[in-house]
């Protein structure tokens, strides 16, 4: 699975929205058994934005990339959001980002939990193979609304955010080179939240899957693409918990600073983790066109997805 000899995915631009309100973990100290440093220590993060919801954060997100990519919505043909926390059931909260956007194509969720951004990429490739030209495709969450504030295993990790890409079919160069995806239901008691729940994590667990299936799964893509991991100018995977990055780039043989990490300001924001991420490196100028590009996702299911792209903007 995953070879993609000839693909025409292009990302014409991108662009994030994270809500202004910002919980430290000086701020989660104050409700829960809890420190700074100990937080800091066993998962990088100093803080998290909370607020808005899955609809508005998505589009501010999709609009900043339609801007950048100098598109209007009626040259979209396709708004897919990845999420697992949409705003209502029915109907899907791309509906909604669609009419907003002023979008003429087809809207649709998508829920692959912390991995459904990587699906989307792959399903966005498909989709322009299809005979679309142009997909909005957005990492949408409000994780706030499914932590329980009282439990310190998991209230110090998540965070809300957006960011989206807006990606064309093209004979140009860029593009999906190879990918991987997969699941393990036997593992989904591992991390899971009921309707109208909260999130219940066996933490440690979760960590040491996580840092197995993201490695194999980086090493499927790379062997589909054709490429080693010394071939790649940036490894962006989902942003979980600074120590899993750490454990993952030494077992793939990638440096860390070859490897996107923004967990301190933002947490764990699932499905918006790794466009987040690819957004705010493209903005700091660390990706150049020709770069191929290393994107891992895993997260609850035990799901997990990985994708080799050519940057060509
Ligand atoms: N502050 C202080 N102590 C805490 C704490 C907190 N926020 N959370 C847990 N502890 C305590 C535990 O109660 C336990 O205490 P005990 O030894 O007295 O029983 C101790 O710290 C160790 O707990 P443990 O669960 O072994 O800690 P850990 O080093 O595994 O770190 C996580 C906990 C949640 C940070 C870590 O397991 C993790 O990040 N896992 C992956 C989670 C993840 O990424 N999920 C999303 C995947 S998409």
């Amino acid at each position: 699975m995953g070879d993609v000899p000839s693909s025409h995915t292009r990302i014409i631009g991108w662009g994030s929205a994270l809500p202004d309100k910002v919980i430290t973990n000086a701020d989660l100290e104050r409700t829960l058994d809890t420190t700074d440093e100990w937080i800091l220590s066993r998962t990088g993060i100093r803080e998290r934005r909370i607020g808005g919801t899955t609809t508005s954060l998505g589009i501010a997100a999709g609009r900043a990339a339609m801007e950048r990519a100098g598109v209007t919505g009626d040259a979209i043909d396709l708004v897919l959001l990845c999420t697992s926390t949409p705003d209502a059931a029915l109907p899907a909260s791309a509906n909604v980002i669609q009419h907003e956007l002023g979008v003429r194509g087809g809207a649709v969720d998508l829920n692959a939990a912390c991995s459904g951004f990587v699906y989307g990429l792959v399903a966005t490739d498909g989709f322009l193979r299809a005979g679309l030209r142009r997909i909005l495709l957005i990492g949408s969450e409000t994780m706030s609304r499914l932590v329980d504030w009282d439990d310190r295993g998991t209230a110090i990790l998540f965070g809300d955010g957006a960011a989206a890409v807006v990606a064309e079919r093209s004979e140009g160069p860029g593009g999906l080179l190879g990918f991987d995806l997969g699941s393990d239901g036997s593992m989904s008691h591992l991390l899971t939240a009921e309707v109208g729940g909260t999130i219940r994590m066996e933490g440690q667990e979760v960590f040491r899957q996580a840092v197995r299936v993201m490695v194999e799964s980086a090493q499927r893509a790379l062997h589909h693409a054709g490429l080693g991991i010394d071939d790649i100018a940036l490894f962006v995977p989902h942003q979980a918990n600074a120590r899993i990055l750490t454990s993952a780039c030494t077992r793939l043989g990638i440096s860390e600073d070859r490897t996107m990490n923004n967990l301190a300001n933002v947490g764990n924001t699932s499905a918006a983790s790794i466009p987040l991420a690819l957004s705010m490196a493209a903005e700091a100028g660390r990706l150049a066109p020709g770069d191929r590009v290393l994107v891992t996702g895993f997260g609850a299911g035990m799901s997990w997805a990985s994708a080799v792209i050519e940057w060509a903007t």
